[in-house]
C-alpha cells in the first residue's frame, strides 16, 4: 500500500503501525505518563485542566442546549465571529479586512497553514522556510510538492532573520516564504527592520508570503508584533494564519483563521467546502465571547509571564546549556549540545528528571543539540516548578559528570 502514496506520505513516520515517540501519534506518551513522567512537550495550554473562561463556556452550552450546534455554520465562517475578528485585526494588527471578503474560519490553525499554502504550492516550487520553526512548514511543503529551502536562523544572531540567507538561496524556481512569527520553537518576535527587508525581498522578487501567527499572543517585554500583511506591498501577497489556540488557551475549540486580500480568499472561499468544510458551530459560538470580552487574557498572560520569568531563573545557570529568556508564548528553547545530542538528553530526563520534553530535530536541521520545553502546558504553576527543578537537577548533574562547572 505505502509505494502506492505520494512520496510524501510514504515518508512519513507515524500513527499506529509505527513506533513513534511523539505526543501527538501513539501511545507512548500514554504509556509514559502511566509511568509518572510528567508531559511537557505539548503545547497546549493548562492541559488537562479546565481552565476555559466561564462566559465562553455558557455560551457554549447554550448553543448546544438550544440544539442549534448540530447544525452546520457556512463553511467560510460565522459572521459575527469574523465580524468580532475584523475588530481585533485592525485593532491588534493593524489590518483592515472585510469580514465578508478576506477573513475564512478554519478549523484550527493547521488546516488553515496547509489550506494557505494549498493554491500555490506544485511540481518542484522553491519554498524558503526559516530553520527551525515549526515543523508542519516542512511537512506541508513536502506534501504539497514543492522543494523545502532551509533558511537557517543562528542563536548567535538571537534567531533573528539576517535578509542575505534569503538573498543567498534566490532562484527562478522560489515561490513563497513561510514563516512562523513569533517562532515555534525558539520564541523570537521578528522585528520590525527584518521583516521589512523581508517585504522588500518578497516584493522585488513577486513572492508569496505565508505568515503562521499563532503565537502571536502573548509577547513580552514591550517587544513589538508586527503583522506582515500590514507592511506597505505585502497585504495583496500575504496569507496570513491565525489561532485562538494559543493566544486564547482555546485549543480544543479548533478555531483558527485565515486572513488575504479578495483575489486569494475568492480562490480559498470557493474551495473551502471540498477542502475544509465548516468549522464546528458550537466552537465558533463560543470564541464569539472570548472575542468579544477578552478580559480574561490579562490573568492568562501574566501567568506565562510568570512562568517564562520563572523556567529562565531557575535553568539559565545550569552549566554547560544555554537558555534563552523566550520572547513569546509558553516555550523555552535550549541549547544542550554540549551535554549531548538532543535525543540524548531527552532519554535522560524522561529517566532522571520524570518529565519528556521535545526533541530538537523536527523544528529543523538547527534544532539538533536543542530541547524544547512547554512551560505552558502543566495547570498548576507549582507543579511546573517542581519540574524544572527536576530538570535543573538532572542537567546539573549531567554537567558535572562530564566536567562543566560554571556557566
Ligand atoms: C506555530 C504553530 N502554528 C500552528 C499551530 C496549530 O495550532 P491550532 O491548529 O491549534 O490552531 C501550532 C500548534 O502547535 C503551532 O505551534
Amino acid at each position: 500500500m505505502n509505494n502506492k502514496m505520494r512520496e510524501a506520505f510514504q515518508k512519513i513516520d507515524g500513527g499506529l503501525f509505527s513506533s513513534v515517540s511523539k505526543a501527538d501519534v501513539g501511545d507512548a506518551y500514554d504509556n509514559m505518563q502511566k509511568d509518572g513522567v510528567r508531559l511537557m512537550a505539548w503545547a497546549d495550554p493548562f492541559y488537562p485542566d479546565s481552565s476555559i473562561p466561564e462566559h465562553v463556556k455558557k455560551a457554549t452550552i447554550k448553543v448546544i442546549e438550544n440544539g442549534f450546534s448540530s447544525h452546520y455554520t457556512v463553511p467560510i465562517g460565522n459572521m459575527v465571529l469574523k465580524q468580532e475578528i475584523s475588530k481585533k485585526l485592525l485593532k491588534y494588527n493593524g489590518i483592515k479586512a472585510d469580514p465578508k471578503r478576506n477573513i475564512l474560519i478554519t478549523p484550527g490553525s493547521d488546516s488553515g497553514l496547509f489550506y494557505a499554502m494549498l493554491p500555490f504550492v506544485q511540481n518542484g516550487d522553491e519554498i524558503m522556510i526559516v530553520d527551525p520553526s515549526y515543523p508542519n512548514n516542512f511537512q506541508n511543503t513536502d506534501i504539497l510538492g514543492g522543494v523545502i529551502v532551509r533558511v537557517p536562523v543562528y542563536e548567535e544572531n538571537n534567531f533573528q532573520l539576517n535578509i542575505n540567507e534569503f538573498k543567498k538561496r534566490l532562484t527562478d524556481k522560489t515561490k513563497m516564504v513561510v514563516l512562523t512569527n513569533p517562532n515555534n520553537p525558539t520564541t523570537t518576535v521578528y522585528r520590525r527592520e527584518c521583516l521589512e527587508q523581508l517585504r522588500d525581498f518578497i516584493v522585488e522578487n513577486d513572492l508569496i508570503l505565508v505568515v503562521d501567527q499563532a503565537f502571536e499572543m502573548p509577547v513580552f517585554d514591550d517587544i513589538e508584533m508586527v503583522t506582515v500583511a500590514a507592511l506597505e506591498g505585502m497585504w495583496e501577497r500575504t496569507l496570513t494564519v491565525f489561532s485562538l489556540s494559543k493566544g486564547m488557551g482555546l485549543s480544543g475549540y479548533r478555531v483558527g483563521y485565515i486572513v488575504a486580500d479578495d483575489k486569494i480568499m475568492d480562490k480559498l472561499y470557493a474551495a473551502t467546502v471540498s477542502v475544509l468544510g465548516a468549522t464546528n458551530t458550537a466552537a465558533q459560538i463560543g470564541c464569539i465571547e472570548a472575542m468579544k470580552d477578552d478580559s480574561f487574557l490579562e490573568e492568562y498572560f501574566k501567568v506565562h509571564l510568570e512562568r517564562r520569568d520563572m523556567v529562565y531563573n531557575l535553568l539559565k545557570d545550569v552549566p554547560g546549556i544555554v537558555v534563552h529568556k523566550s520572547e513569546s508564548g509558553f516555550l523555552s528553547w535550549i541549547n544542550v549540545s554540549k551535554l549531548g545530542s538532543s535525543q540524548e538528553i531527552v532519554d535522560y530526563l524522561i529517566k532522571e528528571a520524570k518529565v519528556a520534553v521535545n526533541i530538537g530535530e523536527p523544528y529543523g536541521l538547527q534544532g539538533e543539540g536543542y530541547i524544547r520545553i512547554v512551560h505552558g502546558v502543566l495547570g498548576s504553576t507549582d507543579d511546573l516548578r517542581g519540574c524544572i527543578e527536576d530538570i535543573k537537577k538532572a542537567l546539573t548533574k549531567l554537567a558535572y559528570s562530564k566536567g562543566y562547572k560554571g556557566v
